[in-house]
């Protein structure tokens, strides 16, 4: 990375004006290594002389004048001052040349990282609840997960992608209820869509005591029983409920097929939306046995408290964070019970240096609830745990989340992107073969990049013409741009393989800015990764595109009649292949070569 070398060559320069007494004896602290916007400002702009400055009370500009002097770096060309003291820094192109030769031998590597080395990171997302079908709720943190992983990967980290499967839990005592009551061979019945029917099914019972023509409806065709307890089905529900938790055989048994139809569903949808594999599919059910020592621990610590009706309750209200029930007054556990376990167990097993929760910003509090009880019970891996919360996604009409009732199934959706970008492509290409794959790429990718372009916190709104337009920040736009370089590479007659850079060139402004871009891409990784914002590499690589295309725009690459300049070109095109190619895969895009 030429940002570490160039931060490097500055340390050792104020290193240096120390030794000498040009400046004061001080520990050199952080400074910025910013890629200014304006190609006057050269490659890097760093704002070392102002933070010594401020430390010194000596002039920026001075000392920024004495940096500028000491830099000794060979990947340096220019060094200058800029405003009210930064340098502005600019490589030298035959350091790039160089890099590029190397990257372009090494494709599958230059960008990698050994930061992570030996360095163990759970990543959970795409957390599905059973007996549901997944929806476009899901869509953020399944994109937003799996991209994470992806960089962790790229930098050497060993993560563990985990589901943590929503497997349990009260709700699926009111469902349990629901298919006891129901007269027909169940098994039957729900043989089309099973997950469908079993969402209608929970739906209706849930609903059933605040409204009784539902009852009526539901009773005239054969969803209950004589005996089903339509005005009291919470309590019948929270019954079934706890015998499935102590180990009831029927209940455990639907129970069980409702797990197995759901989680072969998560299957084909990881696959349908090619995300990297998942390491665990550990449902919440799976900490059960672990719980009755945490409740005992928190009592004996005195974390929680019995309460009256029986429940088990810790008060972190005097930290602003509200009551944590552990165990509710029936006995059942609760989703934040659960959460403790799953924390204690996965410190113990994996022994994470990171702990990351994809999950919106809905559960923030559950989040903060969970750390605190950790915190005083004494485990381990809180400081390492991180809620990586997201905003919503929402259509011009409102919502996309099933509790609103306004559910579009994941599958629907990626169906109609396919759809829409087969239409387009239709028109713009006519002749392209695999016309159907291609669209199923473009319209994936299309819905992913819609979501990574954005902060992670940001509220967003979907709008079709908006994801799907070719032109902007949008993904078709970026695996536009790599198949128009692609196309380039594929017509040279020796391909990328032979491209060998020619030495010795000088590169014009666009040339140079172009390069320096392409090079750029594990230091976006890194930014990425230092607050987990998959934006910062989706911006990267937008910036990178729009570069590419004002070179595409006015400099030929093929029909360059001077040899050495045509061979440098071409280097240049198969290193924004490369660059985009492999950006777009770490955020779980395909880019197809034509479209
Ligand atoms: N399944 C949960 C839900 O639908 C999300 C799980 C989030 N992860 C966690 N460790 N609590 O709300």
């Amino acid at each position: 990375m030429f940002r570490q070398k160039v931060r490097e060559a500055i340390r050792l320069a104020i290193a240096e004006l120390k030794r000498e007494g040009a400046l004061p004896d001080f520990v050199i602290p952080e400074f910025s290594m910013a890629a200014p916007e304006d190609p006057a400002h050269g490659d890097y702009a760093t704002n070392a002389a102002l933070v010594i400055a401020k430390l010194t009370g000596g002039k920026p500009v001075e000392i920024a004048r004495l940096i500028a002097g000491k830099l000794k770096a060979s990947e340096i060309a220019a060094a200058a001052i800029a405003g009210p003291g930064f340098v502005n820094l600019t490589l030298a192109d035959g350091s790039l040349t160089g890099a590029l030769s190397a990257a372009l031998r090494k494709p599958e590597q230059w960008w990698r990282s050994e930061a992570g080395k030996g360095k163990t990171v759970r990543v959970e997302y795409f957390q599905l609840n059973i007996a549901k079908r997944p929806h476009v709720g899901h869509l953020r943190s399944v994109v937003i997960g799996d991209a994470i992983k992806r960089m962790l990967l790229a930098f050497g980290y060993d993560a563990k992608s985990d589901t943590h499967v929503g497997d349990w839990g009260t709700q699926f005592g009111i469902l349990l209820y629901a298919i006891k009551q129901l007269r027909f061979d169940v098994a039957g019945y729900m043989e089309d869509d099973p997950l469908a029917r079993y969402e209608m099914l929970y739906s209706f019972y849930n609903q059933a005591s605040q409204d009784s023509a539902l009852v009526e409806r539901l009773k005239s065709q054969g969803w209950g029983s004589d005996t089903t307890d339509w005005q009291n089905i919470h309590e019948r529900g929270k019954e079934e409920f706890v015998k499935l938790e102590r180990g009831d055989p029927e209940n455990r048994k639907i129970w069980q097929r409702l797990v197995d139809i759901s989680m072969k569903k998560l299957g084909e949808s990881a696959l349908r939306l090619g995300l990297a594999p998942f390491d665990m599919h550990r449902g919440e059910s799976f900490y059960e046995p672990m719980m009755p020592e945490i409740v005992a621990l928190a009592l004996f610590k005195d974390v929680a408290k019995k309460t009256g009706d029986g429940a088990v309750v810790a008060d972190l209200t005097a930290d602003g964070l509200d009551e944590a029930v552990l165990i509710k007054s029936d006995g059942a556990s609760t989703y934040l019970l659960r959460d403790l376990a799953t924390l204690k167990y996965m410190k113990e097993t994996l022994n994470f240096t990171a702990n990351l929760y994809v999950v919106d910003v809905r559960q923030s509090l559950h989040f903060k609830q969970v750390f605190r009880v950790a915190k005083r019970l004494g485990f381990e891996g809180v400081e390492e745990s991180t809620h990586i919360e997201f905003g919503f996604m929402t259509l011009p009409e409102g919502p996309m989340s099933t509790r609103k009732g306004t559910a579009i199934e994941l599958e629907a959706l990626l169906f109609e992107a396919a759809t829409k970008v087969s239409a387009i492509i239709k028109e713009k290409n006519p002749d392209l073969e695999n016309r159907d794959l291609v669209a199923k790429a473009i319209g994936l990718g299309a819905i992913k990049y819609f979501d990574l372009s954005h902060h992670r916190r940001s509220d967003i709104v979907f709008r079709w013409h908006e994801v799907l337009t070719f032109e902007g920040n949008t993904g078709p736009y970026l695996q536009y741009t790599h198949a128009r370089f692609r196309s380039i590479v594929r017509k040279a007659t020796n391909g990328t393989k032979g491209t060998k850079v020619p030495e010795g060139v000088a590169l014009d402004p666009t040339e140079h800015r172009l390069l320096a871009a392409v090079l750029r891409l594990p230091e976006a990784i890194e930014d990425a990764l230092k607050d987990y914002t998959p934006n910062t590499l989706a911006n990267y690589l937008y910036t990178l595109a729009q570069l590419a295309n004002e070179f595409y725009h006015s400099h030929p690459v093929l029909q360059e009649p001077d040899e050495a300049k045509r061979k440098l070109r071409l280097a240049l095109v198969s290193g924004v292949v490369l660059t985009l190619a492999k950006g777009l895969d770490l955020l779980g895009i395909q880019a197809p070569d034509e479209m």
